[in-house]
């Protein structure tokens, strides 16, 4: 899936401004900060909505229950993934205020996310999507991707990647 690809690029960035941080590298907390809001509105927002407002909708049709298994454990890792996200801003935040402490916090909210939705993605592409696939009607499949597109008016991409490819440039 594009979105998980695009996603993956971004964890990309945090991982090699991580490793600057580490190294004593000169490396602009911005990018940190910029990396949260990126997450907040590709991934949070457009992503995990499709995910949580769509797609669960249609596994729900079919008999999936968002507090049972599988979906329960993909719902749980959304808001793990939020509430990474929202930290990593807030240290990053504190660190570009000149608070050497917060190095620690944003290195372990970016390890944290990284991990996080690395596993996420993996276990999606791999078990959750390949599952919806094996039940979703053709029809189910035509009106889910209606409702993607009607969604994305919304999350216009282009925008949004063009922070994604900013970010690239500066780690
Ligand atoms: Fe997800
Ligand atoms: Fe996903």
């Amino acid at each position: 899936m594009q979105e998980h690809r695009n996603i993956s690029r971004l964890i990309e960035v945090l991982k090699n401004a991580s490793k600057k941080l580490i190294k004593g590298e000169s490396i602009d907390p911005q990018i940190f900060i910029k990396g949260g809001s990126f997450i907040t509105q590709y991934m949070e927002q457009k992503h995990h909505g499709k995910e949580e407002k769509m797609f669960d909708a249609m596994m729900n049709d079919y008999g999936f229950e968002k507090d049972k298994e599988p979906l329960r454990t993909f719902l749980i890792e959304h808001d793990q993934a939020r509430s990474y996200t929202r930290a990593l801003r807030q240290a990053a935040y504190q660190l570009d205020h000149k608070d050497n402490k917060s190095k620690e916090a944003v290195l372990h909210q970016a390890s944290s996310y990284i991990l996080l939705l690395t596993h996420h993605i993996r276990n999606e592409d791999n078990n959750l999507f390949p599952l919806a696939d094996s039940k979703f009607s053709q029809e189910t499949n035509k009106e889910l991707l209606k409702q993607f597109i009607e969604f994305d008016k919304n999350f216009p991409e282009k925008p949004l990647l063009e922070k994604l490819y900013q970010l690239e440039d500066l780690v």
